[in-house]
């Protein structure tokens, strides 16, 4: 656990004591703490006391000029290998699972790539009641991480969950977290998504259909099965998938230089369907109609070939995959796709279909035993598999 970084949320609840203690286990251990305190939080504990255990400035202001110069509270949701909550208080718990964004603390949780642990401490009748635990099943579902409640006993009273987990309980569930590790650890894994626009004049642009969701998924999956995920996009209109380093490009060109600057891989997933042509020129003002109707002729050249440059590259990563997006006899030119191109596995495709767009696909492996046909499944359960199959090839490889 050494050198690993958390960023701790400190909500406002009595339990807020508790995670100066967690601050100093996690030093013990190694790690380093940053910490944003909630308005509420700084009710229980003083910014002091916690700058003076974590050793660094407390974040707590969405607004504070400051802050944002040292570092944006974007960059801040993203410092850390995991986020902590800590106690993680009904309001934290809710505006997370509810997508609210109005203060420091419920910002970072909705703009970090890392993943969450909670850390809930409130009133057991709180705890209990149904929107909470409507909230706490919502943020499971979406992969956020609990450490308790644990139960409180109290002779009289109320008794049942709701007391914050120990400091020492959620120092092992952060080791618990950070050591999860998939089958594709320590790999790196490089996807394209998306389609390509390659422009004509300054409001102009040729495109297609695709919608990125199964490069996008393919990511996610390879992040979640542990990869070191980079994702070259086009234009789309999807979420990044947690984990995973997005970067957005327009044209091919741009997707070809964004994928040597991410080499090198040991796996690449081609799954963008980039323009194989692109206007030979971009004409500096948009083109006009004439009055004599004489129709522009726009001339295109062809796009390099991103999948066929990487796989004769210098840094060809050990296991390139192309994708074949037919609509005619599918499974023979995949193959035929393969040899050409260099790639070692190609999914092919029927877009005859709606696979553009849509949320299923049917796919066929082409790899160098034959060709194996999968079941219609959604796009992420493609991922998945592929990702699976990614990490048995690698396995033991050097
Ligand atoms: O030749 P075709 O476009 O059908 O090949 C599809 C495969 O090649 C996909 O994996 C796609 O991402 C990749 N490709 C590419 N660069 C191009 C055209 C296609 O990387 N210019």
């Amino acid at each position: 656990m050494r050198g690993k970084s958390i960023l701790l949320i400190i909500g406002g609840g009595i339990a807020a004591y508790k995670s100066l203690e967690l601050i100093r286990l996690l030093a013990q251990r190694g790690m380093t703490c940053r910490a944003i305190l909630t308005r509420a939080g700084a009710e229980f504990v003083t910014p002091l006391s916690v700058a003076s255990l974590t050793g660094e400035t407390v974040h707590q202001d969405l607004f504070s000029l400051t802050d944002e110069a040292a570092m944006g509270h974007i960059a801040l949701s993203r410092s850390a290998d995991l986020v902590v909550v800590a106690p993680a208080t009904a309001d934290l718990m809710a505006k997370m699972a509810n997508g609210l964004a109005n203060d420091l603390a419920s910002t970072a949780l909705l703009a970090t790539d890392k993943a969450v642990l909670m850390a809930p401490a409130m009133n057991v009748r709180m705890w209990q009641s149904p929107s909470v635990q409507r909230n706490a099943e919502t943020l499971k579902r979406d992969g956020v991480r609990f450490a308790g409640p644990n139960d409180v006993e109290r002779s009289g009273g109320e008794c049942g969950p709701g007391r914050m987990a120990q400091p020492a309980e959620i120092a092992a569930a952060i080791e618990r977290a950070l050591a999860v590790k998939g089958p594709l650890a320590g790999r790196k894994a490089l996807v394209t998504a998306g389609p390509t626009y390659e422009p004509v004049d300054p409001v102009r642009f040729l495109a297609n259909q695709s919608s990125g969701r199964q490069g996008y998924a393919i990511a996610g999956a390879l992040a979640a099965a542990g990869a070191d995920t980079t994702l070259v996009s086009g234009p789309v209109s999807l979420a990044p998938p947690p984990g995973v380093a997005l970067a957005r490009v327009t044209t091919a060109r741009e997707m070809l230089a964004a994928c040597e600057a991410a080499l090198p891989a040991d796996v690449l997933v081609m799954a963008a369907a980039v323009a194989d042509w692109r206007p030979d020129s971009i004409a500096g003002s948009k083109i006009k109609k004439t009055t004599d109707r004489v129709v522009p002729l726009i001339r295109l050249v062809e796009n390099p070939d991103i999948l066929a440059t990487l796989a004769a590259h210098a840094q060809r990563p050990r296991l390139v995959i192309g994708f074949a997006a037919e609509t005619d006899n599918v499974v023979q030119n995949a193959i035929a796709k393969r040899a050409r191109k260099g790639a070692d596995w190609i999914l092919a495709n029927d877009v005859s279909g709606d696979v553009m767009g849509g949320e299923r696909n049917r796919v066929h492996l082409v790899n160098e035993t034959g060709v194996e046909d999968w079941p219609d499944m959604t796009k992420q359960e493609v991922g998945a598999r592929l990702a699976a199959r990614i990490a048995e090839k690698l396995k033991g490889a050097a």
